[in-house]
């Protein structure tokens, strides 16, 4: 995919606030193959995607 699906346990995306990640995983990024998963999910889910993203390690790109 372009542009690349982002490394979600860099610092970069780690540097982002809970709010924000929220917003990402509602509403999704435009012009890429990211959805907003605010139709398939209730608010309660969506902070468990958040908290989840907490939990991600940090790879190299390839
Ligand atoms: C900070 C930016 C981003 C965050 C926090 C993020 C987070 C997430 C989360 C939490 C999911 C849902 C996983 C699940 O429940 O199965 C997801 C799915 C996905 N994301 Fe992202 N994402 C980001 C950016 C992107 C970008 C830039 C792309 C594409 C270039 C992308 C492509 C996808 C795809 C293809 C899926 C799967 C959709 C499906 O299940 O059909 N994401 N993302």
């Amino acid at each position: 995919m372009y542009p690349r699906v982002p490394d979600l346990g860099s610092s970069e995306i780690q540097s982002w606030s809970d709010p924000q990640l929220f917003w990402i995983i509602e509403n999704g990024v435009l012009l890429s193959g990211m959805p907003g998963f605010r139709k398939f999910n209730t608010d309660d889910q969506l902070w468990h995607l958040v908290h989840y993203i907490r939990t991600l390690p940090s790879h190299p790109q390839q």
